[in-house]
């Protein structure tokens, strides 16, 4: 696929680009390091639009294309990957299935605050024993009355706790599999629905994962999100779209680890050159390079799809794929070239190779991702 990025794209870039540079470049060693949320840079992120950059305008969105959200992600993830997390699960994955399947009400109550950015978002699927097994939910929806009582609970939840509405996907009735299962939008605040462990991560500390604990939780049934039934579903095709945002985010890491790498390799002198004189190092740097541009027509291939409203399934599960397993394989390579001054914390290669980790196992794991991407070629 051959395109051009349009003025709208270029302008995108440069905009998050500085903002990402100006607001979120500075503190995000220190945030890593105090595993502190990101609320300040999230509140002025959301005044530039960047919190529904793909949602109707009338809707409070921005209505642009999906190209320009994997633009925004990839700016804000090549300087600070949980500022990056924390805009692609409250839009991909809070947002975008109120987006796809609310109801006009659903919209006017729920999507609109969340595209402004007044509201926070955030997906309850995994639970300690249906993580890749995503129709293993043992967290349950029962109705009664006018209501569904919702019990159980939810782990490693991004922008769990600092996130207002959640989609929560519950079993109403084991015997249907996959088809017994509902999804449903919680508020933070309705009794019974509270809080558990914060989790303490490898990488990506400053963004939040936290587990959800449902206790008789009593959901209004105009909060059921589509039908009876198509919880598992809505969950698979909420994720479609979803992986084109952790794509954004591995691809935004990648160019990120390149760029330390790259300027590293032109300072630093060894045996009376720099490394960048080095035939190892240009190769090395050739290779990054190349593995990042692949990813980058992926992930905008993706997009694009998505943009045109085409099935995105093996698409963004492709770009997903290689999109992730670059950004880890490029930024092993960036610390490899700063040597020992990568491995300590002064230098943000560092944090960056420990950000690329869970890009391959969020959204799906490499392993989810190639049977996703083997179940469409064999059934072309
Ligand atoms: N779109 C529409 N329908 C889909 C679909 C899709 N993408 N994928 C599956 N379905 C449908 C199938 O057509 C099938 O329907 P029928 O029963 O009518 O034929 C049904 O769903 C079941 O499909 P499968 O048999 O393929 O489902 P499975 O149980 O074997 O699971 C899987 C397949 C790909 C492994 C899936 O479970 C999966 O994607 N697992 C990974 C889950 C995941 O990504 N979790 C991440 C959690 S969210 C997260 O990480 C967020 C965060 O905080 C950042």
């Amino acid at each position: 696929m051959i395109f051009d990025l349009t003025e709208d794209h270029i302008m995108m870039r440069k905009m998050v680009r500085d903002f990402a540079e100006k607001e979120c470049g500075p503190g995000a060693g220190e945030r890593d390091e105090k595993e502190e949320f990101p609320r300040e840079i999230w509140d002025k992120l959301a005044e530039l639009g960047l919190a529904g950059i793909t949602f109707p305008e009338e809707y409070g969105g921005v209505g642009a294309d999906y190209i320009s959200y994997a633009i925004a992600v990839e700016e804000l993830s090549r300087v600070d990957a949980s500022v990056g997390v924390t805009v692609s699960a409250h839009s991909s994955l809070g947002a975008n299935p109120i987006n796809l399947f609310g109801t006009e009400e659903q919209k006017r109550k729920y999507l609109v605050p969340l595209a402004k950015g007044e509201k926070m978002g955030a997906l309850g699927l995994t639970e300690p024993m249906a993580g890749s097994d995503a129709s293993g939910t043992r967290t349950t929806a029962v109705r009664e009355g006018g209501d569904y009582i919702i019990n159980g609970s939810k782990i490693f939840i991004t922008n769990g706790h600092e996130a207002d509405i959640y989609i929560v996907i519950a079993q109403m009735d084991k015997s249907k599999g996959n088809k017994g299962i509902a999804a449903f939008i919680l508020e933070k605040g309705m009794p019974g629905f509270t809080f558990g462990k914060k989790e303490q991560k490898m990488g990506i500390r400053s963004s939040a994962t936290y587990e959800l604990v449902f206790d008789n939780v009593r959901v209004p049934a105009e909060n059921l999100l589509g039908q009876e039934g198509q919880g598992f579903k809505i969950a698979m095709i909420t994720l479609d779209y979803g992986r084109i945002g952790i794509a954004s985010q591995a691809l935004g890491i990648a160019q990120g680890a390149y760029e330390q790498a790259l300027k590293y390799a032109k300072e630093r002198v060894q045996f009376g050159k720099t490394l960048a004189q080095f035939q190892i190092n240009q190769f090395k740097l050739a290779d990054m390079a190349t593995q990042i541009e692949a990813a980058r027509l992926l992930v905008y291939q993706a997009a694009y799809l998505a943009s045109q409203h085409k099935p995105v399934s093996k698409a963004s599960a492709m770009a997903k794929l290689h999109a992730s397993e670059t950004a880890m394989w490029v930024t092993t390579q960036a610390v490899q070239i700063h040597g020992g001054y990568g491995y300590i914390r002064e230098y943000p290669v560092e944090r960056m190779m420990r950000d690329a980790k869970i890009t391959e196992i969020y959204e799906g794991t490499s392993e989810v991702q190639r049977i996703v991407i083997s179940n469409h070629i064999l059934r072309e």
